[in-house]
């Protein structure tokens, strides 16, 4: 996705709190109808970049123009625009789910029939039929993060901020919730999503990963994993694998070597390097050592090399 109009447009975007910069000289646009993931460890910078695109939280310096609208100029013209799904949740736990989606559809000035007919919409894309007066607080996790999907979009925005929606659900219902986010994108939505699974991150058209607030890498999936162009990464099937981790990272051809599982991952300075070669150093140093082949790298690696890389924040 590479043509198509602006949805978001960042330039220099900075935040302190009091001497604390949490977000440092950003810069990043977003296409219309695209899906861009952002990944960061803990205290990133994520939440505070997506509130300050909301028109939540001031900028320090540089600018935002989110759906044409300067968020420093004009934060209720973004708040209009945009659809928000805050990290913490957004549903009222004392009202049912009609009473959550008709609060919501208050709160964006909706006429009656547009409010029933949004409220029908929402009952049947979050699959709350039968649900309508359930608690908010009795629903199980996956309903509850669809209805607070449907209770962000209620208003038909054009760009949707969404704050790890899927923290703390089962596998089937944030598989399930990925199907609404490429739903929304395939009818022109712009989608900005946060998450800490980075299987679900292949789901998006492009990534940015954020790390003490700087932007430390950004492209799609295939890009960014083209760090390992030169430098594959062997996994070796180990019975002990961190003893076979201290043998390999003593090795000169490997660069370094992480766990992924019950395996060992090690990049190899050079894409010449035979797996086998390393299997067998590892039995020459009295190390059970299974099958060793290339394998692609997933978002995982990348993400670990590109925070390594720019070593731990300050
Ligand atoms: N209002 C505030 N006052 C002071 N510091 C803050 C404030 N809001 C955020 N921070 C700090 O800014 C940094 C970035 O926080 P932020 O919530 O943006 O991280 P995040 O990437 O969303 O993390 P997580 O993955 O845990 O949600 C953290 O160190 C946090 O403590
Ligand atoms: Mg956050």
């Amino acid at each position: 996705m590479t043509s198509g109009p602006l949805a978001i447009d960042v330039r220099g975007l900075s935040r302190k709190f009091g001497a604390f910069t949490a977000v440092d000289d950003v810069s990043f646009s977003v296409r219309q109808g695209e899906i861009f993931g952002f990944l960061g460890a803990n205290g990133a910078g994520k939440s505070t970049t997506i509130r300050m695109l909301c028109g939540l939280l001031r900028p320090t310096s540089g600018t935002a123009i989110v759906g044409g609208v300067d968020v420093r100029r004009d934060p209720e013209g973004v708040k209009r625009r945009i659809g928000y799904m805050s990290q913490k949740f957004s549903l009222y736990e004392l009202l049912t789910v009609d009473e959550n989606i008709r609060f919501f559809g208050g709160i964006y000035g909706l006429s009656a029939d547009r409010l029933e007919q949004r409220r029908r919409f929402v009952v049947e894309m979050a699959g709350l039929h039968g649900r309508e007066h359930t608690l908010a607080s009795q629903l199980p996790g996956g309903w509850r993060q669809r209805l607070a999907l449907g209770c962000a979009i209620l208003h038909e925005p054009s760009i949707v901020f969404l704050d790890e929606p899927t923290g703390g659900v089962d596998p089937l219902s944030r598989r399930r919730f990925w199907d609404l986010i490429g739903g929304l994108s395939d009818q022109g939505v712009t989608v900005l999503v946060t998450t800490h699974y980075l299987d679900e991150a292949e789901h998006c058209h492009r990534l940015a990963i954020i790390h003490a607030g700087r932007l430390a890498a950004l492209g799609t999936a295939g890009e960014l994993k083209q760090v390992f162009a030169s430098r594959p990464i062997i996994e070796i099937q180990a019975a002990r694998p961190v003893e076979a981790m201290r043998v390999l990272d003593a090795l000169p051809e490997v660069e370094k070597t992480s766990l992924f599982g019950t395996s060992v991952h090690a990049v190899v300075r050079d894409a010449g390097t035979a797996p086998e070669a390393l299997a067998r150093a590892l039995r020459a140093a009295g190390v059970d050592a299974g099958s060793a082949a290339v394998v692609s790298p997933s978002l995982e690696d990348v993400f670990l090399d590109v925070v390594e890389r720019i070593g731990a924040p300050a």
